[in-house]
């Protein structure tokens, strides 16, 4: 096993992956192989951690509270993925050099409370046999991707293994792309190109064109908000807390469910313009107005408001994709991302592919839509040749492209 890391692009790898781009601190450990069909995947362990909770208060992700909790945490979820991949050793006799050691404490210089922790675990458990660290190392927010990469830099340094740095958003494709075989074991599916990506989620709102695999052309994005965040403000005018997207896809169920009627008219953004752009900011610019104007919205009025919302954001997201696929021919979509687990979106954007004939609709299941560090293990096993032992420029990039 140890030999395959001298080849290029080894057959099987097993690969531990680490997370911390936004609010989950996420540990993933997978073994992959290549294989005619597409990527084969065996699930060895997943450790998550959402923070949500804790941000609830600021209204939204705090990055500086974020980067302390991922460093809070990495270690103990770090342990509980080994643990649950029947990976963790214990050793008397440490197999960490000193130097290894002295820079790893440089390497973490601003997360002294990390060096500690992973210091203590290094001196007391063997090396366990990753062929690759993966790590976010962009897009999302800079201080809470600095947190991952260095944990990885120290691994990587104290084990000699390489790093093999994901697009954040690679990896909420490589999610959707993911085809459950059984509760262990998926295949990346390679889609029929020209393939569309939709990626939806709290910090972005993307259409992509796949004409070559793994080959990324923008084709529209959102001119302000992301379609995560006019769920959440929204929710927040509502006196929903962080994050409130889930809890307005549920009001929005209720009142459907209650049949309710339908008393307000929220905006569809740039619905009917002549391009792939989305703009959500004014939609939660129009929920402030109409919670000011009805003033203390009973419990029932927020149902409705909360459905009409979900209705806007899915009418502009269907009539958009639906465009753009029809603009570039594309014979598949994937659809991914935080606000791909909502399952009215979801239904609309299943009935508005269902039109086209021999086309393949790739959406993560809702587990794998919000951040996760499976997706980064996922996306890590699409480029095992882009592992590397050379990190010392290896750094985070909070607007990082994947184009
Ligand atoms: O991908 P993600 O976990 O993190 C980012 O990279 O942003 O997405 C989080 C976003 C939040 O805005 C959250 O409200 C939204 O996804 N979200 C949902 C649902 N589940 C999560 N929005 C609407 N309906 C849902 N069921
Ligand atoms: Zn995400």
């Amino acid at each position: 096993m140890r030999l395959e890391v001298q080849v290029l692009s080894p057959p099987h790898m097993r690969i531990l992956a680490i997370e911390t781009s936004c609010d989950e601190t996420g540990i993933a450990i997978i073994d992959t192989e290549q294989t005619r069909d597409g990527v084969a995947v065996t699930l060895r362990a997943d450790a998550l951690l959402s923070q949500a909770l804790l941000h609830a208060e600021y209204g939204g992700v705090y990055p500086t509270l974020a980067k302390r909790e991922h460093a809070k945490n990495l270690t103990p979820l770090f342990v509980e993925a080994l643990k649950k991949a029947k990976m963790f050793e214990p050793t008397e006799s440490p197999e960490v050099d000193k130097e290894a050691i002295a820079e790893s404490k440089d390497i973490l210089e601003r997360e002294p409370e990390l060096f500690v922790q992973l210091a203590v675990l290094l001196a007391q458990i063997k090396k366990p046999a990753f062929d690759a660290i993966a790590v976010t190392n962009g897009p999302g927010l800079e201080p809470a991707l600095w947190v991952g990469v260095n944990f990885a830099k120290v691994l990587s340094r104290a084990w000699n293994i390489p790093i093999l740095p994901v697009n954040h958003m690679e990896g909420h494709i490589a999610a959707a792309l993911a085809h459950t075989q059984d509760a262990e074991k998926v295949i990346i599916e390679r889609p029929r190109l020209p393939a569309l990506a939709l990626l939806i989620s709290g910090g972005h709102t993307e259409l992509v064109l796949i004409k070559d695999w793994l080959t990324y052309e923008k084709v529209g994005a959102t001119r302000d908000d992301a379609v995560g965040e006019a769920f959440d403000k929204s929710a927040r005018l509502l006196g929903i807390p962080y994050p409130g997207g889930p809890e307005i896809s549920r009001l929005a169920a209720v009142a459907r469910a209650e049949n309710l009627n339908q008393p307000y008219s929220l905006p569809r953004p740039m619905l009917d313009t002549d391009d792939s752009d989305f703009s959500f900011s004014g939609l939660k610019t129009a929920v402030r107005n109409l919670v000011q104007e009805i003033s203390d919205p009973t419990d029932e009025q927020k149902k409705q408001i909360a459905r009409e919302l979900e209705d806007a954001i899915t009418d502009v997201l269907v009539t958009k994709t639906k465009r753009a696929i029809g603009e570039h021919g594309a014979q598949s979509l994937i659809v991914s991302g935080g606000v791909s687990a909502n399952t009215y979106i979801r239904a609309a954007l299943e009935e508005m592919v269902s039109e086209y004939e021999d086309f393949k609709l790739y959406i993560s299941t809702p587990e794998l839509a919000t951040d996760n560090g499976t997706m980064i293990a996922l996306a890590a096993a699409l480029r095992p040749e882009r592992a590397t032992s050379d990190t010392n420029d290896l750094g985070a990039h909070g607007n990082m492209p994947l184009y």
